[in-house]
């Protein structure tokens, strides 16, 4: 049996360790990209990395659609947290009529720049969307599949809190179990879930009083 040189041993060792993850899906895991978000911009090295052009997605954005009528009829401005490409912003546009994305990935906001012109997109992490957006408030904030990514989940939730009286937060149920806690207590409720095919996300409002 021939061994490697132990200088290389350990480079190799990651490099089998990144192939394994990326082969079995974990590479996407929320855990591996809390709060370091320029490594979730290398995700976007391939289009659409979380299959968000997929059938059973493209239902989710449906049914959200059909939440977001219920609870902000005729809404005005939308601003959409983390809204990668722009695939659910499209949706969005369908229930609004102004959506402004904030999204932490500058390939990902390039394309979709390109894809939804009449949306509005800037760079900047969720966290900060306060000082991003200075005076400019919003009928809604949807907080889709970006809460379990944050370091400070209480921190995107107060800055949502001053930009629109409410907010629609989903979760895909796993991950979203997780931070239930932090969608209880004054202003916030559950709505039903979305469910596609079996697979479930977690659904809260929060409405100012
Ligand atoms: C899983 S995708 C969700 C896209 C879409 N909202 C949906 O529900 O399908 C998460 C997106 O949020 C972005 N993101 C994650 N954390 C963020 C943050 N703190 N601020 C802004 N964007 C963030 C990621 O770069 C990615 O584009």
């Amino acid at each position: 049996m021939t061994t490697k040189p132990a200088p290389l041993r350990r480079p190799i060792e990651s490099l089998r360790r990144r192939w394994r993850a990326f082969r079995s899906g974990r590479w996407l895991e929320a855990g591996q990209y809390k709060g370091n978000y320029r490594r979730m911009d290398r995700l976007y090295l391939l289009e659409d990395p979380w299959k968000l052009t997929s059938e059973r997605e493209r239902e989710r954005f449906r049914l959200a659609n059909e939440i977001i009528a219920r609870i902000a009829p005729d809404c005005g401005a939308l601003l959409e947290l983390g809204s990668g490409e722009g695939i659910q912003t499209a949706y969005l546009q369908e229930v609004a009529s102004h959506v402004i994305g904030i999204e932490v990935s500058p390939v990902a906001v390039g394309r979709a720049r390109r894809t939804v012109p009449r949306a509005e997109f800037l760079i900047g992490p969720a966290e900060d969307a306060a000082r991003i957006l200075g005076p400019r408030r919003f009928d809604l904030v949807t907080a889709c599949e970006i809460l379990y990514y944050a370091p400070d989940v209480e921190a995107i939730i107060e800055a949502m809190q001053t930009l629109a009286p409410r907010i629609l937060v989903t979760n895909y149920e796993k991950r979203g179990r997780l931070l239930a806690h932090h969608f209880e207590g004054p202003g916030w409720s559950r709505l039903d879930d979305i469910v596609v095919d079996g697979t479930r996300w977690l659904c809260h409002l929060w409405s100012a009083g």
